[in-house]
This record gives structure tokens, C-alpha cells and sequence, in this order.
């Protein structure tokens, strides 16, 4: 198939963009000098000239943090960004598989939240996120994602090994808890969808439940290191406080996807230790 790709430098996009090159699929990813989300004409262009059957929307302005103060930049990015795309999509006749978040709830359920669930986003990221699917046609599809971790770019996984590296005693907080989801299964997923379409809101994650507090402990023992080195620590007791509120419960239920018969993505555990590895031998080469 052709499919472009945005956010193609992203943690997910890198192994997005190798993934469907490796299932054959012709495979176009502007950067965002290439294309930036926020121009239309630029959009329109880009998209034209690759008619593709299916765009990958990965590409998000994703600093949680930064978005509460940097509104009309996360506004114009995720929701604007994703009209564009849209709009450009509706123009060739491509479908849009739009990459989103666990954030867009407030987590304040105590049972994993079904694609189903009210939506109630606590933060600026969030809320823009949603905004970003309400752009969506009927169609395409929301493919709410939680804790990205991968080999590439910045996240969790190379944040907990570098402080390992640094300190004796790591703290994370054991009252937030999610599906760690990596880059290389949600891209095989997001490859599937887009060959195999299921409209609507569609949650993909990694199976496994844990808080951070729990997955720093897990990173550490696949490193080969003794995990009683992290300690639990509450939101609360974070200084400084982050500017962002995350959802304390962020486990997403996969149930439009089994729900469909669709493949899930496996446990986070199975994709762990062959990424530490590969982290850990990149440290050793620095
Ligand atoms: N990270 C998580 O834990 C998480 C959780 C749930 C959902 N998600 C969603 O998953 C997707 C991928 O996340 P990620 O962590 O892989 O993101 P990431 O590493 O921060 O990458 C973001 C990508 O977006 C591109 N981008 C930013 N602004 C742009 C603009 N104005 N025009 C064009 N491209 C632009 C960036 O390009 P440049 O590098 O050139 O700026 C980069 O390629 C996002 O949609 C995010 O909202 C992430």
C-alpha cells in the first residue's frame, strides 16, 4: 500500500516508518521541515504528491508538560495539524489512522476505560489530542495509545536506565498506572489497521498493567540489576510539582480490537528485555 507517514523522526514514527518499508509497503515520511502540520498548503502538497491510500498521523506536539504553557502551539499542531491532515486525506481519498492517548481521560475510573468511556482530558496535551479525533471522519480511526517506549528518541525506558547508571536509589511514583506500549508492536498493529481498516476509537496498547514505580523495577531487572533500588514515591510527594496533571489510572481496555477479533499486542514484559539490550549496547558504544 501507500501510506505517508507523519512524525517519521518520532520514537514511534522511526520504527513505524522501518517496519512498514520491511511489510512492503511504499512508504513516504516528511519531516516536519518537509511538512509542517501547522501550514495547510505545505500539507496539501505533500499529501498530493504522495497520494497515498492511508496516512499514519504519529506526528503530535507530545511535551506534555510545555503544552500548558505553549497553548497556541499544541492547538495549532494537534488540532489544527490533524484538520490538515484530514482535509488533505479527504482530497486523494485516504483514510487517516490518527495516533492518540490514554490522557484524553482523567483517570479517575477505577476499571480500565473502554473506548466507550467518557472522556474528560485534565490537561492541555489532552484536551488537544481530543480535538485532534473530533477532526476525524467516519472512516478513519483514533488509535488511542499509552506510555510510548521504544529504542528510539526520548522515553521511560532510557530515562530509568540513565538514572541507574547515575544513582544508587531511583523513586517513581507507584499511584499512576498504565499499559507500557512499544514502538516496534504498535507499529505492526497501526501496519494491520491499515491494511485491514476498523473505523471509530480503537485502544492499542501492550497487555500488563503496572505503575511506574512497578515498570522502573522491571526495566531494572531486565538490565540485570536489583530492582529493591527503586523506591515508591506518591504524585504528591514529586518535587517540583510537573505543570501537567497525569491520569492516575491510564489503563486502556482493548476491547474494540479483540472485540473485532484483531490481533492484540502482546505483554510489555516479551518486549522489555530485547530493548534494554539494545539500549544497554548503545550505552556501552558511547
Ligand atoms: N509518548 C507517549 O507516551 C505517547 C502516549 C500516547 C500517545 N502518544 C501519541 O503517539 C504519537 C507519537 O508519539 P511519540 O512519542 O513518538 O512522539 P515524538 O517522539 O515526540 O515525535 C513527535 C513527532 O512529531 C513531529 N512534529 C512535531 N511538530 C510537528 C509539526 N509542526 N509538523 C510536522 N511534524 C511535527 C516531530 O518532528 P520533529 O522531530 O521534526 O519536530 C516528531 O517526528 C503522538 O501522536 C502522541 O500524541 C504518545
Amino acid at each position: 500500500m501507500r501510506l505517508l507517514i507523519t512524525g517519521g523522526s518520532g520514537q514511534l514514527g522511526t520504527d513505524l516508518v522501518a517496519v512498514a518499508r520491511a511489510a512492503g509497503h511504499d512508504v513516504t515520511a516528511p519531516s516536519s521541515d518537509e511538512m509542517d502540520l501547522r501550514q495547510g498548503d505545505a500539507v496539501l502538497a505533500a499529501v498530493s504528491a504522495a497520494a497515498p491510500e492511508v496516512i499514519v498521523h504519529a506526528a503530535a506536539f507530545t511535551a506534555v508538560d510545555r503544552c500548558e504553557t505553549e497553548v497556541e502551539l499544541a492547538e495549532a499542531i494537534n488540532v489544527g495539524g490533524t484538520g490538515h491532515i484530514v482535509d488533505a486525506a479527504r482530497s486523494v481519498g485516504a483514510r487517516v489512522l490518527y495516533v492518540s492517548t490514554d490522557y484524553v481521560f482523567d483517570g479517575t475510573k477505577p476499571e480500565a476505560y473502554l473506548e466507550t468511556d467518557p472522556t474528560n482530558p485534565k490537561s492541555v496535551y489532552g484536551r488537544t489530542k481530543l480535538e485532534g479525533e473530533s477532526r476525524l471522519g467516519p472512516e478513519d480511526t483514533a488509535v488511542r495509545t499509552s506510555w510510548v517506549v521504544g529504542a528510539h528518541g526520548n522515553n521511560m525506558v532510557k530515562t530509568i536506565l540513565r538514572l541507574a547508571g547515575q544513582h544508587p536509589e531511583l523513586s517513581f511514583v507507584s499511584d499512576q498506572r498504565g499499559h507500557p506500549t512499544f514502538t516496534a508492536d504498535l507499529a505492526q498493529l497501526l501496519c494491520h489497521l491499515a491494511a485491514d481498516p476498523l473505523p471509530g476509537v480503537v485502544h492499542a496498547t501492550n497487555q500488563g498493567a503496572v505503575s511506574w514505580f512497578e515498570f522502573a523495577q522491571a526495566v531494572l531487572e531486565a538490565a540485570g540489576e536489583d530492582p529493591q533500588r527503586v523506591k515508591p514515591v506518591t504524585t504528591a510527594e514529586l518535587t517540583p510539582p510537573r505543570p501537567a496533571p497525569r491520569p492516575e489510572n491510564s489503563v486502556l481496555d482493548n476491547a474494540a480490537l479483540r472485540n473485532a477479533g484483531r490481533p492484540l499486542l502482546g505483554d510489555f514484559r516479551e518486549s522489555l528485555g530485547p530493548v534494554v539490550k539494545t539500549l544497554l549496547g548503545e550505552q556501552c558504544q558511547e
